[in-house]
């Protein structure tokens, strides 16, 4: 049954990234295999099969469900203690189902030791996939910029460690273009790592502004110290390893480590990155 499936699978698709991935696609006219743990969720596109898994963890039902792919679109799994375990196993199974290629979302300066905490699983995922025998190219996304509105408290202030740091956000839209562009050629960009950013690398008093004038309200930075954005954060019931990345969110930009603009999109794509404001007059 697996040989008439597509042999482009794509996971995510019951998400922002994947289903926008799965949606180029199909707007294209190319078959694909969505890979989804929630059927009822995925989206109805033509030329495209769904195939359920339960999650990438189980790599028994990845690999039956991986047979037959030549390319092989992951998006990283929702955060969580397990994560690079389950993205190994996925991996794993992607190897024994004889995949080809692997499009792995990563994040922007992947490192073992990377100030973002979640950062760390992308590099530790991107070595499991260098060193198995798949081609792959890695998408180094920034932090989205669909989440900017979201950083602002109801008292109008956006607060964290970030100091005048520069990040250079990226639209999930733009993360998807470049992704469902890679996947029709994948065989151009193997081998590739590219950085994922938008145009521009702002401060989050720069947002704070730019976010003021799309929703004609005052919105402000305030540079927490460290101890005071843990303080904050503790409000909220979590685990320590999310306090810890929900604050390193705003000590990478500090580090300058989101700060890096690319031009990666528009040479993919052809087409640039929106920026925060234009993001923010589309939506
Ligand atoms: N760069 C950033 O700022 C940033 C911010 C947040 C997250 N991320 C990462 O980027 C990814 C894509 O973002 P998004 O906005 O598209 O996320 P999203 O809307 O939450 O979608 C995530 C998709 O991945 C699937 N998924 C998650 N964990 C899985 C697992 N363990 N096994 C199989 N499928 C799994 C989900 O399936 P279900 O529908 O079944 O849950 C969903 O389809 C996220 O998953 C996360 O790893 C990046």
């Amino acid at each position: 049954m697996t040989d008439v499936l597509p042999t482009l699978a794509v996971t995510g698709a019951t998400g922002v990234v994947g289903g926008r991935v799965a949606g180029l696609l199909a707007d294209a006219g190319v078959p694909q295999r969505l890979l989804v743990r929630h059927p009822d969720h995925a989206p109805n596109l033509p030329g495209a099969s769904v195939v359920t898994i339960s999650s990438y963890g189980d790599g028994e039902s990845a690999e039956r469900a991986l047979r037959g792919v030549k390319t092989l679109f992951m998006v990283s799994a929702t955060e969580s203690t397990d994560r690079v375990d389950q993205h190994r196993a996925f991996v794993d199974a992607a190897v024994r189902a004889d995949v080809g290629h692997i499009v792995y979302t990563s994040f922007i300066s992947a490192a073992p030791d990377a100030v973002f905490t979640f950062a760390r699983d992308h590099y530790a995922t991107e070595e499991h996939i260098k060193a198995s025998p798949l081609g792959w190219t890695f998408l180094r996304d920034n932090f989205y910029l669909d989440f900017m509105p979201g950083f602002v408290g109801d008292d109008g202030v956006i607060r964290g460690p970030a100091a005048d740091g520069r990040c250079a956000m990226v639209a999930r839209a733009d993360v998807a273009r470049t992704a469902a562009a890679i996947l029709r050629e994948p065989d151009e960009h193997h081998g590739k790592t590219y950085d994922i950013t938008g145009p521009e690398a702002l401060t989050m008093t720069e947002v704070a502004e730019i976010l003021s004038s799309a929703e004609g309200r005052h919105i402000t930075f305030h540079n927490e110290t460290i101890e005071e954005a843990y303080e904050s954060r503790r409000s909220y019931p979590a685990a320590d390893w999310e306090y810890d990345a929900w604050v390193s969110t705003y000590t990478a930009i500090a580090a300058g480590q989101m700060s890096q603009v690319s031009g990666d999109v528009e040479a993919v794509t052809g087409q640039p990155p929106m920026s925060l404001a234009e993001y923010l007059a589309q939506r």
